[in-house]
């Protein structure tokens, strides 16, 4: 915590009683609150109020005192209120780029913290990662200039988000004569708003930060408001951890606890609802059931545990139940499914990949995803539904979601840490994305997977060979081709079943509405990896000559491939002498600029890093490399 993250408390119950306050403390119930609007709608000067409003204290002075309650009575320092705002501002104006700024405070009846996000539409990201974790969103108007465009935009990611508290604080109102028609008026303007996109209810008050009319108490100057002051509310709204408890029973599993044969407890965090010994649970997927027998925790076990507490369950029966697992009340479990509405909001430099395989993690549990181009995106200042492509830094769309596992999950809006993931970019581990599932698609429901009683060790047995894929990868004019026929035509010369997957060739039939833009490449590759997946179940040894540009797929295509049946071949052949060759003429249609996206030229090309065969065709002749890869292949299989 900075040095300008501050707490206040009043500084009579801290004098009187040092310890029966930190008890006080630790027991009240804690807020979680966002602050929007622009800097000039008077943020920095809302929370500057905010923490002034008491006698405060610093953070560490507060540490000063646990460590010695001698001390109590000599802080209560004073600070100098526009000191105090200038400093919140100038570290917001800092960290802007970074994230955002959370500050804590507490009352004698709550604890809060408030996250301070950047206002203007570039931090998008950092908004929703502020909003996340809020119980309530605190939004801004200058009233002298009413709803703006940011005002919408930020009442919609909150919205989206999932924050059912909204407070319209209508700001400044002393410049503007504390006049209730101005009050009015923009309540009445931003209550349309607000309905046209789903939000059934705000609270709205008149307020100045400056001054601190109606913050901590009840203003002279808005005589016709009635409503609570800002802390009131702040005090007293329901959090959602309140709202939680009230949900059926759902815990996903962080880890299993067994440090002994005679302990098998599972760990984790209430999500909601919930639970007692007796309660019969349904874990998931698996979907097998079982009774709690104990509740345990560091101090000792509990008679019931809620929403929000971190807790280790003990069932009767030794059921499938391990980290990523959901354990749920019996009657009324979440659903599983492998497909998804979902809502994104992406949050990396380099725009979403259609097709590619990302990480998604929701909670525990972590499986591979792809995306399918977005249905659309929203414009965010506007709410128009937009028709994109893909989503660039801080765009929000709705796209379908397939996963390679099941995962188990509770709409967003009904459930945050059921149905709140984010995605993972798997080269780099960042995070590009941050989602809500909307509801699983019925067709993953419909559609299983059929058993079939000619297995792939059967195909491959009877044809008496380890199937394999050997995935060949290099620019245009490498030697991919040449070299995998040769490859080919051995195998076939010694018996071996054989099919060979050539890009020229696929792209006349299979992929031939596939051109080359990232997207397309992608989706090539993706098409024929499913393909070469096929033909391994049959029993076959695939090769193909794809460019397959892109190390991500390449890895996709490894992970979709049984253990040990992937072979990466990369055709190493430099640039300079893939276009001196240029058999089919194409460098020279790039270099003119008749030929767009051209590998090399004006696509990239990311070489293997460790690939399993590396041919350099500058020192050998494809023959050669046919009779390495051949040797290698059977030498390994
Ligand atoms: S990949 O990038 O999607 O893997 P693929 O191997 O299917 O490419 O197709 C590459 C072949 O298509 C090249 O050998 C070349 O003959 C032809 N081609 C046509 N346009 C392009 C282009 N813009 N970039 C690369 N290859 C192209």
């Amino acid at each position: 915590m900075s040095g300008t993250d501050v707490i206040y408390q009043t500084e009579a119950l801290i004098a009187e009683d040092i310890e029966a306050y930190l008890d006080l403390h630790q027991h009240k119930s804690m807020l979680r609150f966002i602050t929007c609007g622009s800097v000039d709608d008077g943020k920095s000067t809302l929370i500057g109020r905010l923490l002034y409003d008491s006698k405060m204290i610093f953070e560490d002075q507060l540490a000063a005192l646990e460590n010695d309650s001698k001390k109590v009575g000599t802080q209560g320092q004073e600070i100098d209120f526009a000191l105090l705002v200038d400093g919140l501002a100038a570290e917001r104006e800092q960290g802007i780029t970074i994230d955002v700024a959370y500050r804590f405070f507490s009352t004698e009846k709550r604890k809060f913290i408030v996250a301070d996000c950047p206002g203007h539409e570039q931090y998008t990201r950092n908004m929703v990662t502020g909003a996340s974790t809020a119980d309530l969103a605190v939004i801004l108007i200058d009233a002298r200039k009413g709803v703006l465009t940011q005002t919408r935009r930020h009442s919609y990611l909150c919205h989206l988000i999932g924050i059912r508290n909204l407070v319209l604080a209508v700001n400044k109102m002393d410049l503007v004569g504390y006049s209730q028609d101005v009050d009015d008026k923009i309540i009445a303007d931003y209550a349309e708003f607000a309905k046209s996109i789903g939000i059934e209810t705000f609270t709205a008050m008149p307020i100045s930060g400056f001054k601190g009319d109606n913050i901590t108490a009840p203003s002279e100057n808005t005589p016709w408001y009635r409503g609570p002051t800002l802390v009131d509310h702040l005090e007293t709204v329901e959090v959602n951890s309140a709202r939680d408890a009230q949900k059926p029973f759902r815990m996903p599993v962080q880890w299993v606890n067994r440090p002994n044969l005679d302990f098998r407890g599972f760990s984790g965090l209430v999500a909601t609802g919930t639970v007692k010994p007796g309660d019969e649970v349904r874990v998931l997927p698996s979907g097998k059931t079982s009774k709690v027998t104990r509740i345990v925790t560091l101090d000792g076990d509990l008679e019931e545990a809620v929403a929000g507490e971190s807790v280790t369950v003990c069932f009767a029966d030794e059921i499938d139940c391990s980290r990523g697992s959901v354990i749920a009340v019996a009657a009324n479990p979440p659903q599983v499914a492998d497909q998804f509405e979902t809502t994104l909001v992406w949050l990396n430099d380099e725009a979403m990949h259609v097709g590619r395989s990302y990480w998604l993690k929701l909670g525990a549990q972590m499986v591979s995803a792809t995306v399918q181009q977005p249905k659309y995106a929203v414009n965010v200042n506007t709410m128009e539904r937009i028709a994109v492509k893909t989503l660039d830094l801080n765009a929000i769309g709705v796209a379908e979601i397939t996963t390679d596992k099941a995962v188990v999950f509770e709409a967003y809006a009904d459930n945050r840490a059921l149905g709140g993931f984010i995605l993972i970019d798997k080269m780099t581990n960042a995070t590009v994305a941050a989602g809500m599932l909307n509801f699983s698609l019925r067709r993953s429901q419909n559609v299983h997977w059929q058993a079939l009683d000619i297995s792939r060790e059967a195909h491959s047995a009877l044809k008496n060979q380890q199937p394999a894929v050997l995935w060949f990868t290099g620019l245009s004019g490498s030697g991919k081709s040449t070299i995998a026929n040769l490859v080919e035509k051995k195998l076939h010369r010694m018996n071996r079943h054989t099919f060979l997957l050539d890009g020229d060739n696929v792209r006349h039939g299979l992929n031939k509405d596939l051109g080359f833009t990232e997207a397309d490449r992608i989706e090539n590759i993706r098409r024929v990896a499913e393909v070469a997946k096929l033909m391994t179940d049959a029993g076959l040894i695939v090769i193909t000559a794809f460019i397959s540009p892109f190390r991500a797929e390449r890895e996709m295509v490894r992970g979709l491939i049984a253990d040990g049946e992937f072979l990466e071949v990369f055709i190493d052949t430099p640039l300079s002498v893939a276009e001196e060759r240029d058999v089919k003429g194409l460098y020279k249609k790039a270099r003119s600029g008749q030929l767009k996206n051209f590998t090399g030229i004006d696509s990239p090309y990311e070489a293997p890093i460790n690939p399993e065969i590396h041919i350099d065709t500058t020192v050998m002749t494809p023959e050669e490399a046919a009779n390495v890869i051949v040797d290698k292949l059977l030498g390994d299989a």
